[in-house]
């Protein structure tokens, strides 16, 4: 039988929490939690003791949690996700980042990390589909990419861009476009969508070239991802109607799930899909 791989998280808050747990009850034979992190000891010390039953998993800096481990998890923030990275690949760990806003523009740099160290980079698709098909297409050519999001005009409270516009969320009825632009734009207005327009840059054609639509549509529940390809091979549309996490409304289940998804494939030995 194989080694169990050794898996530190870092950041645990909702999305870490949930992976803890999955990574517990899903690959008792693959894995194990060897070590937790987080800039507010006492989460990753309540989330030891859910997972061992104590404290001992806890740890104080990311250093420690690279040392004890042989994949890193990185579910902390977009602010911080690219230093993590460099330092788990500088030390041949293998890496799964979460918050992908934090690699926009870094593809280059951090393949050339990985490549130099031989350790893998895993970034989950996340909330959207089609990233398979993307992949597939890329090696024909691509000719557009389009991602449109819609949610709730609620959503949207407390970002600093709908405040500047002085828009009045409470007043949208029907559909309002809000952004309409380069992705490597949207992520700076709209940090809540930053993962998806992220992932679906990086496996396509980069942020500059990736075009986003933001939409606040009253009639809506859930976040809604529509994404349009245009490629030599054909067209990829596709949509993803989002219901929030039951533990924690800011995150799309399907994130975590793509994300316990994604170690499914590191650790079984057939992958189907591309
Ligand atoms: N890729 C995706 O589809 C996807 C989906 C959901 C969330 N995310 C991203 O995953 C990250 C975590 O999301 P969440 O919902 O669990 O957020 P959360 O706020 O519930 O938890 C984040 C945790 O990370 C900790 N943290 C922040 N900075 C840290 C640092 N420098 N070092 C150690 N710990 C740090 C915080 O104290 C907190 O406990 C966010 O960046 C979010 O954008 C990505």
């Amino acid at each position: 039988m194989h080694k169990k791989i050794k898996i530190g998280i870092v950041g645990c808050g909702a999305v870490g929490t949930s992976l803890a747990k999955a990574i517990k009850a899903d690959f008792p034979l693959s894995a194990r939690i060897a070590s937790l992190c987080d800039i507010e000891k006492n989460r990753a010390d309540s989330l030891s003791q859910k997972i061992s039953g104590n404290n001992s998993l806890a740890v104080l800096n990311i250093r420690s949690l690279i040392s004890r481990s042989k994949l890193v998890i990185e579910c902390a923030s977009s602010l911080c996700s690219w230093d993590i990275a460099k330092e788990a690949l500088n030390r041949g760990r293998d890496i799964m980042i979460m918050s992908a806003g934090g690699l926009i523009s870094r593809l280059p740099a951090l393949t050339k990390l990985a490549d130099k160290h031989a350790a893998r980079v895993y970034i989950p698709s996340g909330a959207i589909s089609g990233i398979d098909a993307l992949k597939a297409a890329k090696v024909s050519g691509i000719k557009s990419i389009t991602l449109t999001t819609r949610k709730h005009p609620l959503s949207f409270k407390g970002v600093k861009y709908i405040k500047e516009k002085r828009i009045a969320l409470d007043k949208i009825r029907g559909e309002k476009i809000l952004f309409s632009g380069a992705a490597s734009e949207a992520v700076k207005y709209f940090p809540q969508n930053i993962n998806v327009a992220a992932v679906l840059s990086m496996a396509g054609i980069g942020e500059n070239k990736t075009r986003v639509r933001i939409i606040a549509d009253n009639r809506v529940k859930r976040n809604i991802h529509e994404i349009r390809i245009v490629s030599k091979a054909g067209d990829i549309i596709t949509r993803t109607e989002n219901l929030l996490h039951p533990d924690n409304p800011k995150t799309s289940y399907l994130a975590v799930l793509a994300a316990v998804a994604t170690l499914k494939q590191i650790f079984e030995p057939v992958r189907i899909g591309t």
